[in-house]
């Protein structure tokens, strides 16, 4: 039989390699999205020569922060998956099979995003894309996105060039919202984790789901996103997944199709620097609306002005190199502001490398 110290320093070890693996999953995410980057940026610029001094260059001590801040990021991750708040594995969760299948439709795809670029066109869509019952502001080629959100293509492209943006740090950005989500549901306890309800507003291609899905194996999940093609790719995703899938549907966030007081916990990953102002405070109040009192919202999206004033570079290159409409009023709005005048208290903010993130809880006697 092993003793206690030799199955401690078993653990020891396996814990230390699981590390390294992680640490170097990680490090071959951002190796390969920098050369992604580099050469689609050159070639953007000989084809686009207008786009060439489009970016400002980082200083050395920005670039110096940005990588503090990422092994930051990373080691949170790996401290939160050793405390259990969701499994190992869910740390090498990858993108191979959307790699191998449509990473070369995004070379495929420059030439038409180079020929809107020059002809400054941001919200151009495809004849066959139905742009009936769309808000206005979602009719968008955000990030120069052939078809905007209308698209499958667009659906198969998405993960990866976030992926590539974010220099493989993508999912660890979204699972810095688990941690709080899941203590907030310990307020209710009583409640059989089955009954549990949780809504992932603006859930795109189910990635969040997923992740919600590891960290609250019994609970009722549902994702709501205006996008059909988002969401059938977030139906493949979650499908193979055998524990019970989360209801999806299609529905504005600023007018979400649930009850009043119906979920326990909310989320929303990255979705508020794509909104205008006024629809900004009208999902939260939405969000307010279907939580039940005592019940915990969780949102993650960019860093703001208000407390990374020393990226500002950072964050003016962004709307600059992609197309983000809102992306310049979203950096300097105050969302604690937003959140209190929907009800909301106890909020907290956070910063992860280049998010943050929104803590609320809706009081207990709403
Ligand atoms: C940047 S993506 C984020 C997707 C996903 N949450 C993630 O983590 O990748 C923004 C998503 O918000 C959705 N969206 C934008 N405006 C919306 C609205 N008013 N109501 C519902 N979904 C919306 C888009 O269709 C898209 O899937």
């Amino acid at each position: 039989m092993q003793s206690t110290s030799e199955s401690n320093q078993f653990t020891l070890i396996t814990d230390t390699l699981t590390k390294f693996a992680y640490q170097g999953f990680q490090q071959n995410k951002s190796l390969f999205s920098l050369a992604h980057k580099t050469i689609s940026d050159r070639l953007t610029s000989i084809f686009v020569p207008e786009t060439e001094n489009i970016a400002q260059p980082l200083s050395p001590k920005i670039l110096l922060e940005l990588e503090r801040r990422r092994n930051q990021l990373c080691e949170a991750d790996w401290q939160d998956a050793q405390k259990g708040v969701y499994p190992v594995d869910t740390l090498f969760d990858s993108l191979w099979q959307d790699f191998l299948r449509y990473y070369p439709n995004i070379w495929i795809d420059l030439p038409s995003i180079w020929s809107r670029l020059q002809k400054k066109e941001y919200q151009k869509f495809s004849s066959e894309i139905e742009q009936q019952g769309y808000p206005r502001y979602y009719l968008q080629n955000f990030h120069h996105q052939t078809d905007g959100y209308l698209s499958d293509m667009s659906a198969n492209l998405y993960d990866l060039q976030v992926e590539i943006l974010f220099s493989g740090l993508a999912d660890s950005m979204r699972r810095r919202i688990l941690a709080p989500l899941k203590q907030g549901l310990t307020k209710f306890s009583s409640v059989p984790p089955h009954q549990i309800k949780v809504l992932d507003v603006a859930c795109g291609t189910g990635r969040t789901l997923k992740f919600i899905r590891a960290t609250l194996p019994k609970a009722s999940l549902f994702g709501v996103d205006l996008s059909p093609a988002y969401l059938r790719k977030a139906n493949q995703l979650l499908s193979k997944n055998p524990r019970e899938l989360p209801q999806l549907t299609q529905a504005n966030a600023e007018d979400l199709p649930h009850p009043d007081n119906f979920f326990h916990g909310v989320s929303c990953v990255f979705l508020f620097h794509e909104l205008p102002a006024a629809a900004r405070q009208q999902v939260i109040e939405e969000c307010f609306r279907v939580m039940k009192p005592g019940g915990i919202l969780t949102i993650c999206d960019s860093m703001q002005l208000l407390d990374s004033p020393e990226f500002d570079v950072v964050m003016e290159n962004f709307p600059a190199i992609f197309h983000e409409p809102y992306y310049r009023d979203y950096i300097q709005d105050n969302l604690v502001k937003r959140l209190e005048k929907a009800g909301f208290e106890k909020i907290e903010t956070e910063v992860h490398f280049v998010s943050k993130y929104w803590i609320a809880r809706k009081p207990e006697i709403a």
